[in-house]
């Protein structure tokens, strides 16, 4: 099911905006390196009033560690759930008018480039594989020369085996964090609508997105960031 099939689409998110934030250092188990890498991949070899798009960005979490990193960037979040989006507005408040916030689906087409990153953290697992596919294109397409496109996201096995193994890894080590049983039922809720792909398949839709120094840069089970560049 994608989140067009969803008998309310717009508002599939909406409905957990008050609790999404509290619950992610549970349910991403490997939050500060996930986060971490993606952020450093952003700032590697770059600086100043930097251009950066956020796909699927919801309440704002990935917007503001690239803020942290990039500090002069100006930031455009892209989200289909509008109540998200108003939290990662008062999120970055602070940022004034270098942030700008877009209600658009991932399908639609993408913002004005040029930017110099575009990044995403666990949205693009919404769409299907030809989805994917066809947003890594449009991504490297507005991204400037030398810019980059990074994917922190969920990703399932290369093997029916090992995706059995990263779901149960994930369970698990989240439970250790604390997750009680009501966090894990909405985060499983939530993940009805998802469509991972696993690592390799992702490399491979960049490569052919024409994209350079195409990379799996962290892999903790079902927790990926993966990158590539384009030529400048
Ligand atoms: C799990 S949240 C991730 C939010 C944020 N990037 C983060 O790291 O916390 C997924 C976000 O992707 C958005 N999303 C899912 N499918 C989408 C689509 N087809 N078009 C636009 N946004 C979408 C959801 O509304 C939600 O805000």
């Amino acid at each position: 099911m994608s989140t067009a099939d969803t008998p309310d689409a717009q508002a599939w998110f909406d409905r957990w905006v008050d609790t999404y934030d509290g619950d992610r250092r549970v349910l991403i188990p490997c939050f500060d390196a996930f986060y971490g890498t993606a952020a450093e991949a952003a700032a590697l070899d770059r600086s100043g009033p930097v251009r950066v798009l956020d796909l699927g960005a919801g309440t704002g979490l990935l917007a503001s560690v690239l803020a942290q990193a990039l500090p002069e960037a100006e930031l455009v979040l892209l989200d289909e759930a509008p109540a998200m989006l108003e939290r990662a507005a008062e999120r970055l408040a602070p940022l004034g008018d270098r942030v700008t916030t877009v209600v658009a689906d991932l399908r639609d087409p993408l913002p004005d480039g040029p930017f110099d990153v575009v990044a995403s953290a666990l949205a693009i697992h919404h769409l299907d594989d030809d989805g994917k596919s066809d947003l890594y294109r449009r991504a490297a397409e507005v991204l400037a020369p030398g810019g980059v496109l990074i994917n922190a996201e969920q990703v399932a096995g290369p093997t029916p085996q090992l995706d059995v193994q990263f779901k149960a890894r994930w369970r698990e080590h989240c439970r250790a964090l604390g997750a009680s049983d009501d966090t894990l039922a909405a985060a499983d809720a939530r993940m009805a609508i998802d469509l991972p792909a696993s690592v390799p398949d992702q490399l491979a839709m960049l490569d052919r997105a024409g994209l350079v120094d195409v990379a799996c840069l962290f892999q903790s089970w079902r927790f990926a960031v993966i990158a590539g560049w384009k030529a400048t």
